[in-house]
């Protein structure tokens, strides 16, 4: 070795020292002056002490399946790294076996991002369970933690295989645990550990409380001679109304109001007669399926059919009190004829007008 030699070689073996001290620090426990670098023959630990900081971990790593010869030449040539001379034969063989992807001690997927985890509100329906590996895989998935052959289930994968979700149906209330394994493609290693992914669901506070009907119309008699009209209810939240005539009649028993859903409800009444009472029994129920107290709405014709009332409350607006409305002496026919065709007279409350109606109004006329 002549001298120009010697010197690079000892400016060689200074850097590696300093490097190693800086990278690869000697576990607290090693025997002083002891290099441990020098003597382990664990290819995964020399890996991880001499070669991690540049080229990564063993599972992310780009120089994959390298040969001994590859690493040596690395080590002649590029000049980071030619510190390594070090190395013996038999540890840069270790790393070499360390490094290969069919070494399934050490090149197995790894798991990240597992998801999901903590408490979800009870009206969430699904959620997906999802990991990512760092190599290409198939993940399946089990509630025990059993060997990846027994696992009950596979994760759906993405295009690279690296992505991975399964939607789970969930009830509220309930706590859920998953054991997740994932196999490589290329090798079939399997993860050593199984990931385990635990999340739950809250109890839902339950409507409990009734719909209350709050009002109902009309409280007073149907004027004489009404054969059609409507009644109305008002309840305080959401609900389906129904209604009957039958005391007894529970809410799947009744009939469902012509307009209800929301908070006003609406029934339309055919042939009634002046002078008769009717009873009607009415129950809402809110969408949580909720009952409100049976309400009654007692509802009458007046029995006199009074033509001066009934042009009070639908002619004078528009045609001035009956003593000089413009439309004295009007017959039932002209009257009935101005509803059918006049766009402004052409609304329900007049369409509603019993003929008996419509006579007493023109007699009154
Ligand atoms: C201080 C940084 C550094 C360290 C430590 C290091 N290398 Fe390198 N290595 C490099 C650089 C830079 C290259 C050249 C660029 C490349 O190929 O990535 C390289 C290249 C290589 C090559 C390709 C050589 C070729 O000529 O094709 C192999 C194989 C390699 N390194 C293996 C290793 C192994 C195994 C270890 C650990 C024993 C290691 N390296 C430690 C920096 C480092
Ligand atoms: C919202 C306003 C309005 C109300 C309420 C109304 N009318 Fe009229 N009526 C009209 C208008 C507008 C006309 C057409 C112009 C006209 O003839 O005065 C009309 C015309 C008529 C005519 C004449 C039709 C024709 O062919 O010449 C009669 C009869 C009549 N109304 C009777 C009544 C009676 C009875 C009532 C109550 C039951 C009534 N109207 C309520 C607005 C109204």
């Amino acid at each position: 070795m002549n001298i120009m030699k010697a010197r690079y070689l000892f400016i060689i073996i200074l850097l590696g020292l300093i490097s190693c001290k800086e990278q690869a620090p000697l576990p607290a426990d090693a025997p002083e002056g002891e290099i441990t670098q020098a003597n382990s023959i664990d290819g995964k630990a020399l890996y991880e002490q001499n070669c991690l900081n540049c080229h990564g971990s063993l599972a992310t790593t780009y120089k994959k399946d390298v040969t001994p010869t590859q690493i040596l030449t690395g080590i002649n040539n590029i000049v980071r790294m030619q510190y390594l001379v070090f190395l013996s034969d038999e540890q840069i063989l270790e790393i070499s076996n360390a490094l290969s992807s069919k070494n399934p001690d050490n090149i197995s997927p790894k798991i990240s991002n597992a998801a999901p985890s903590g408490k979800y509100p009870g009206a969430t329906t699904s959620l997906n369970l999802a990991v990512v590996t760092d190599l290409a895989s198939n993940c399946y998935y089990d509630s025990i933690d059993v060997g990846v052959d027994e696992m009950n289930g596979q994760l759906f994968a993405n295009a690279d295989k690296t992505s991975h979700q399964k939607a789970i149906i969930l009830s509220p209330g309930a706590s859920y645990k998953f054991y997740i394994h994932c196999v490589d493609t290329l090798h079939q290693n399997v993860t050593k550990v199984s990931q385990l992914i635990t999340f739950s669901t809250d109890l839902d506070a339950v409507d409990s409380t009734p719909p209350v009907i709050t009002s109902t119309f009309p409280n007073e008699p149907y004027l004489g001679g009404t054969e059609r009209a409507k009644f109305y209810l008002n309840s305080n939240e959401s609900a389906s109304c129904r209604y009957s005539t039958d005391i007894n009649s529970n809410y799947d028993q009744m009939n469902t109001m012509d307009t209800t859903g929301t908070l006003g409800h609406v029934q339309t009444l055919n042939s009634l007669v002046s002078g008769n009472s009717y009873t009607y029994y009415v129950l809402c129920a809110d969408p949580t399926g909720n009952i409100s107290a049976k309400e009654t709405l007692n509802l009458s014709v007046l029995a006199n059919v009074n033509g001066s009332i009934l042009y009070q409350n639908h002619c004078t607006s528009c045609h001035g009190s009956i003593s000089n409305s413009s439309k004295s002496g009007a017959s039932s026919q002209e009257i009935q004829d101005a509803i059918n065709d006049i766009r402004t007279m052409r609304v329900e409350s007049m369409l509603f007008l019993s003929p008996t109606q419509i006579d007493a109004i023109s007699n009154a006329l």
